[in-house]
């Protein structure tokens, strides 16, 4: 006698999709990443033996990467200069490495990657190191190619990602990147006691935080199943929003295969706005209070030429509800953070809407898990 076992089904656990289940893993994930860098109320990043001189010493940081770990570098980017003061420049790896890039002596070259593979994310650390600059890898998969070629390693605790198109490790990244910030921004005098344990109260939330998320799912899979035919989605957002804003984006082209952009909000009047037309879904994220008012004129200037507007925003915004059709709240979270909670509907959103449409969510057409060619 045989029993049927399907080895695939067992993987997922019960889910239909890693995506899904993958999905569900980010409180898990969240907090791996960032409990055992927690001690005494204090970031402890001692795994990297960067010493405070160092630190003190970082002139610039340049983050390369490619998709969606590109996208986690963007909000970095706003993170570190508004914490740290550090300038940061944000580079796809392939556009890097082709171009002569210039690097300042003190440069400290961040290299974010899941796999560890990315051909061209490596090849970026190699030129890096090469020019005599200190480079430190964001990765998940420990001994890959790109922690092994960087000097120093910050390792994302996401565990396998199966589904190609990536969630946990996405979020494990942003985990990465706050701590990053908040020792640098610590060693280098601008964050004092209290605000470091403030902040660091608000990072040991996030996990229960995106539970109650994932708690409203079939909210937003009823939302999403009304936007199966959709055409053109856009996205927008100011500031960190618009950072959350491309990975949105991202996630829904790259699995439901409806075209999808991401606009700064600001810059909908050099272009985008004149692609809305009657019933074009836009998704305006818009959890910042320093350019709340701005994004929601930017959403009543979409409103008023046909758009469906989804907000995306934070608890005690509920005045949106006046100029959005439809609206996902996030809990409210020091404003460095708020997009570990946004991606969580636009994560949902996004399979959603593969799902409806009947696509195979975890291989989509034409992409790779990891892109270990140029
Ligand atoms: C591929 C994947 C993306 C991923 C990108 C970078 O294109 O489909 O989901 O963001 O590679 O991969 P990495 O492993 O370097 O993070």
């Amino acid at each position: 006698k045989t029993i049927d076992w399907d080895v695939d089904a067992a993987e997922k656990g019960g889910y239909d999709h890693f995506m899904i289940k993958e999905i569900h893993e980010e409180p898990k994930t969240v907090r791996d990443t960032l409990n055992p860098r927690i001690k005494n109320d204090k970031v402890d990043i001692e795994e990297l033996g960067m010493s405070d001189e160092e630190i003190k010493s970082i002139s610039r940081i340049r983050i390369v990467a490619c998709g969606s770990a590109y996208h986690t570098g963007v909000t970095a980017k706003y993170v570190f200069e508004e914490m740290a003061r550090i300038p940061v420049e944000v580079d796809i790896a392939s556009e890097f490495r082709y171009r002569n890039p210039i690097l300042q002596e003190n440069e400290l070259v961040i290299a974010v990657s899941q796999s560890g593979e990315t051909a061209d994310t490596k090849e970026a650390v190699r030129m890096a190191r090469a020019m005599g600059n200190m480079t430190l890898a964001i990765v998940n998969v420990v001994g890959s190619s790109i922690a092994r070629e960087a000097e120093k390693v910050m390792y994302t605790w996401a565990g396998p990602e199966i589904s190609v198109a990536t969630t946990k490790a996405y979020s494990a990244q942003l985990i990465a990147f706050y701590l990053l910030a908040m020792k640098f921004a610590e060693v280098r005098g601008l964050l004092g006691e209290d605000e470091m344990k403030e902040l660091i109260k608000d990072l040991k939330m996030l996990p229960e935080q995106i539970e109650m998320l994932l708690g409203n799912k079939e909210r937003i899979q009823k939302f999403a199943n009304r936007f199966v035919a959709a055409k053109d989605v856009f996205f927008i957002g100011r500031g960190i929003d618009y950072a959350i804003s491309m990975e949105g984006s991202l996630k829904l082209k790259e699995i439901s295969y409806i075209h999808s952009e991401a606009y700064a909000a600001g810059e909908l009047k050099h272009g985008t706005i004149s692609l809305i037309e009657e019933g074009t879904l836009v998704a305006a994220v818009a959890t910042q209070d320093s350019v709340y008012p701005k994004t929601v004129s930017n959403i009543v200037e979409c409103k008023t030429r046909g758009a469906f507007i989804l907000a995306v925003t934070t608890v005690g915004n509920e005045d949106i509800e006046k100029v959005a059709d439809y609206v996902m709240y996030i809990p409210q979270t020091n404003r460095y953070f708020t997009n570990s909670l946004a991606i969580i509907p636009l994560q949902l959103f996004g399979y959603y809407v593969s799902v409806g449409k009947g696509y195979d969510v975890d291989h989509p057409r034409n992409l790779a898990k990891s892109v270990t060619v140029e």
